[in-house]
């Protein structure tokens, strides 16, 4: 996918007012960044009064309401609605998270929506995470082993080697950690960043891999790892409660344990 960044000197400037049907009584006001990088306009932020008495109760559901009643151009990434599939990630009231999660009542003031920050954007709230997926294929997300398997069964696990595993497989990759880490803002060309962090820990802590080695040895790297200064945004923003921060942390001292 082709990359888009923002032209050099521009600016966000103020764009239309869709003002709420008459005689609606609770409305709210959704701030929604917009940019289409083909139009060769600044971004603008449009704002849009929306009637809660007939929207659904988190921000997903507004934006949904906004593009099926009032701006069918207006654009997003939405597929679950359940917090499931991460594709719904964008920055809402200056925090990153799912709009299908995130409910409205808990927000206080207008609602600012703006895309993940520091990403190309293709349009809209539409980031391009053509980078960020190709730094989690290359932790090698996936199973590696020299030993041939057992013939008459699977590898089996465990509960407690299991139980390791459990959590950092419950991410999603909606990419709201590592779009949060400073370190990532200047660095995701060479930095992997949280996301993909904890998808190599997960690999790591797997009892059934046997790639433990390659695969330290392929993070052990100024950048690609060591980039992290454990500011915890990361761990802070995940709307899945997982600890990106801490699996690095244990990245790290399995590197420094291995050099004893
Ligand atoms: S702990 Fe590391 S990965 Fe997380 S936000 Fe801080 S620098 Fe980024
Ligand atoms: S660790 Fe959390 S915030 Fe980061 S990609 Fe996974 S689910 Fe999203
Ligand atoms: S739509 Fe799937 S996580 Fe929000």
């Amino acid at each position: 996918m082709a990359q888009f960044r923002l032209p050099p000197n521009s600016r966000i400037t103020r764009g239309k007012t869709h003002h709420a049907p008459a005689g609606a009584t609770n409305v709210r006001r959704f701030a929604i960044y917009r940019y289409d990088p083909h139009a060769g306009e600044n971004p603008r932020v449009d704002t849009y009064e929306v009637d809660l008495d007939k929207c659904g109760p988190m921000v997903l559901d507004a934006l949904i309401k906004i593009k099926n009643e009032v701006d069918s151009t207006l654009t997003f990434r939405r597929s679950c609605r359940e917090g499931i599939c991460g594709s719904c990630a964008m920055n809402i009231a200056g925090g990153n998270t799912l709009a299908c999660t995130q409910a409205i009542e808990d927000i206080s003031g207008d609602i600012k929506i703006y895309p993940l920050p520091h990403m190309p954007v293709v349009k809209d709230l539409v980031p391009d995470l053509t980078n960020f997926y190709a730094q989690y294929a290359s932790i090698k997300p996936w199973l590696q082993t020299r030993t041939p398997a057992p013939p008459d069964r699977e590898r089996l696990q465990a509960k407690e080697e299991q139980h390791l595993i459990d959590t950092p497989s419950a991410c999603i990759l909606c990419a709201c950690c590592s779009t949060s880490c400073p370190s990532y803002w200047w660095n995701s060309d060479r930095y992997l960043g949280p996301a993909a962090l904890l998808a190599a820990y997960r690999w790591l802590v797997d009892s059934r891999d046997e790639a433990t080695g390659e695969r330290l040895d392929a993070l052990e790297d100024p950048f690609r790892l060591y980039r992290c200064h454990t500011i915890m945004n990361c761990t802070n923003a995940c709307p899945k409660d997982l600890n990106p921060a801490r699996a690095i942390g244990e990245i790290k001292q399995m590197i420094a344990v291995r050099r004893l």
